[in-house]
């Protein structure tokens, strides 16, 4: 199993390293698993100039699977856009083809008083978002900032979609309900936006193939809505890559933490990468306080998604499980008295889990 590890900025790095842990654990166990380390996002930027080296994007392109951190930070943001840290991690999604995106928000129940919402809201909520991640607004052309006839600053961006790029996400939907209670709910713009209409057009042409899969249509701002007011309904949500953008992060909340939460992102070859939701949260690196459980979640994804190794996904998420029930909390889990471990501690936790298995 070969995994290329890509920590990033900010708290990638610290997060990292558990997860990391976690993998010499399992080497050690006796499982064959090779890893290389490489650059990306700002680090890439200050060593290369380029927050996407070729040598990166080879390693990941031949590897089984890519681990990554986070990146980004202020002292980017003024950089011309090319060379930002987010525009390294987009061009590596489309680079990978990596056009299925998954994002489980699920929450446990010792953390179910750990949301700003009302527990009785949140509990028990186990859903997953399938958010389109290589096409839409964010690759549309014509795109830029421009001055137009009248000497005025115009910004452009497109929203576009064709129907092949709608279906075969559209299929990862459905597949992701038949494995799970059987919902999906397609989530689009169509009373203002074209490029949705066919959205929910071809979606509905999708689930000729899947009659046991119940679906259902939510307009966007509404979808918003319905995620705090009763999240228990949702089972799968498929939506474009902005509006499943904006919405994850939305759930991600309903879980307690934003630090709690990791994503598979996959292509047709079931290649992928697997990243924390979750920033680089530069406020709080170096620090040793981030939480390292969705890097270390997104690792078991990998294991599921990409690897084909069901087994021992589950042993990690039943280890991370196990440390939540134990009461183990990082600072963005705690709440007030609680205890507070370091993200080191933490990840030793999860390892000494796995080791009790
Ligand atoms: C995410 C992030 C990225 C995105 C940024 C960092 C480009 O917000 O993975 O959700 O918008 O896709
Ligand atoms: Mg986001």
């Amino acid at each position: 199993m070969k995994i290329a590890l890509l920590p990033g900025d900010g708290i990638g790095p610290e997060i990292m390293a558990e997860a990391v842990k976690l993998i010499d654990f399992l080497v050690k166990e006796g499982e064959s698993i090779e890893t290389e380390t490489a650059l990306v996002g700002g680090a890439a930027v200050d060593a290369f100039d380029d927050p996407l080296p070729d040598q990166t994007l080879k390693l990941c392109l031949d590897s089984q699977a890519v681990l990554f951190g986070s990146i980004g930070g202020p002292q980017y943001d003024s950089l011309p856009r090319p060379k930002r840290p987010e525009r390294g991690l987009l061009r590596l999604r489309k680079a990978m083809d990596l056009f299925a995106n998954l994002r489980p928000a699920k929450v446990y129940d010792a953390l179910a008083d750990s949301s700003t919402l009302k527990k009785d809201v949140v509990a028990g909520l186990d859903m997953m978002i399938v958010r389109e991640l290589t096409g839409d607004i964010y690759f549309g052309e014509p795109r830029g900032i421009h001055t137009n006839e009248q000497g005025l600053r115009v910004g452009v961006n497109t929203m576009i979609y064709d129907e092949n790029e709608i279906r075969r996400v559209a299929h990862w939907g459905f597949q992701a309900a038949q494995k799970r209670r059987g919902m999906l709910c397609s989530v689009d713009k169509m009373n203002v936006l074209e490029s949705t209409q066919l959205w929910r057009d071809v979606v509905i042409e999708v689930s000729r193939d899947y009659p046991d899969v119940k679906l259902t249509h939510m307009l966007v701002d509404n979808a918003a809505m319905q995620l705090i007011r009763q999240p228990q309904q949702f089972d799968v949500i498929v939506t474009g890559n902005l509006f499943g953008d904006i919405l994850s992060d939305e759930a991600s909340m309903l879980t307690g933490s934003i630090g709690l939460l990791p994503s598979a992102s996959l292509n047709q070859s079931g290649q992928g990468l697997f990243e924390p939701i979750h920033g680089s949260a530069p406020d709080i690196a170096g620090k040793g306080i981030a939480n390292p459980l969705a890097q270390i979640l997104s690792l078991a994804m990998l294991f599921r998604y990409s690897l084909q190794r069901s087994d021992l996904a589950e042993r990690i998420e039943l280890a991370v499980e196990q440390v939540i029930n134990q009461g183990v909390r990082t600072k963005d889990i705690a709440r007030a008295g609680e205890r507070v471990v370091s993200t080191s501690a933490m990840g030793d936790a999860v390892v000494n889990a796995l080791q009790r298995q």
